[in-house]
């Protein structure tokens, strides 16, 4: 069966973006690959300067994953500082790749701009060899990215293959896959930008842990278009193809279909806020329940890292032994 790797920094609260863009996609996924899917602390300790940040984002992020569906039967969901073995292969990926192809990373010279004024630690550097450590543990054949993470891919794969051209065949050699295709979720405030996290302004974010009062307040707000004609027209009317694309991934219909139902800009407003709101209800619910009985979130967090230290360490063997560290053969 495909082997299928997606990672998630632990970084903040999840949004309808990740939801309807990605996470919802993990969960169909589940049942037509063995997929794999890591917390990716360590990554994100590339930009963290606080303690105790880290493990509490991590645990959120654990009972967010299981509560969206992601079911620990099937899908293996680690933490990736529980594996040592991420950290170990890494440094047998940074002796692989070289300073100057790290260097052509666009992400990391995007990132080091951004961080000007603040710490740029050599871990934002050498992140892409821990990310291609992540991947080749698992012997992944697959690694579902957006646009952004394909060239840390295609660093993954140049140095898998140089590995085993060095040391004899060890490392399976992964490709990049576009997601499934999820919905397309932009800003309620700024309906041509993705919605993301990052901005300072979060009033045209939708938190998969927001209220029901707090959800319908945002889309009430939401940025509509000059005219009054409700239509899916990304180009010509981006705030309500917005609303129409929110509201037919949360009701399972096309943009085209839900445009069909609504004349009136509030009314399309208050429809959208509803359906998500029902949506998000029985997520908020488990998520609650999964966080109220953290033994048991452990335990289903022990559950997969067991089985991802199964693969990781039997790869880790391998490297070392087709490397030849003494002891090793
Ligand atoms: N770099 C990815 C991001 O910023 C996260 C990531 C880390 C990842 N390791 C990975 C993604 C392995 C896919 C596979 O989103």
């Amino acid at each position: 069966m495909t082997r299928v790797l997606s990672c998630i920094q632990p970084t903040g609260e999840v949004h309808l973006g990740n939801y309807l863009g990605a996470l919802r996609n993990w969960v169909i996924g589940q049942d037509k690959a063995d997929v794999f899917h890591g917390i990716v602390d360590l990554h994100a300790l590339t930009v963290t300067e606080k303690p105790g940040v880290l493990g509490a984002n991590t645990l959120q992020l654990a009972a967010m994953l299981f509560a969206v569906g992601l079911d620990p039967d099937i899908a293996t969901v680690f933490v990736q500082s529980h594996i040592v073995e991420h950290s170990q292969l890494g440094w047998i990926m940074e002796c692989t790749v070289s300073f100057g192809e790290l260097s052509r990373m666009t992400q990391f010279k995007d990132k080091s701009a951004k961080r000007e004024a603040e710490f740029v630690s050599a871990g934002l550097f050498t992140y892409p060899a821990l990310q291609a450590a992540d991947i080749v543990l698992y012997d992944a054949n697959e690694v579902p990215v957006g646009d952004d993470q394909r060239q840390h891919i295609e660093i993954t794969r140049d140095i898998a293959i140089r590995f085993n051209h060095r040391f004899g065949e060890t490392f399976v050699i992964p490709k990049a896959v576009t997601p499934a295709s999820g919905a397309r979720v932009m800003d309620l405030q700024n309906p041509t930008a993705k919605m993301s996290k990052s901005g300072d302004d979060d009033s045209g974010v939708i938190y998969l842990l927001d209220t029901p009062a707090a959800i319908e307040k945002k889309f009430k707000r939401a940025v509509t278009d000059s005219d009054s004609e409700v239509v899916f027209d990304r180009e010509r009317k981006p705030g309500i193809s917005n609303l129409l694309e929110i509201l037919a991934a949360s009701t399972n219909t096309t943009p085209q279909k839900a445009a069909e139902s609504y004349t009136r800009y509030g009314d399309l407003k208050s429809a959208s806020a509803q359906a998500v709101i029902a949506m998000l209800s029985p997520i908020q619910a488990k998520y609650d329940e999964l966080l109220r009985d953290k033994a048991e979130l452990m335990r289903l967090i022990h559950k997969g890292n067991d089985r991802a230290r199964a693969v990781a360490s039997a790869t880790l063997e391998r490297a070392h032994k087709s490397i030849g560290f003494l002891g090793c053969n």
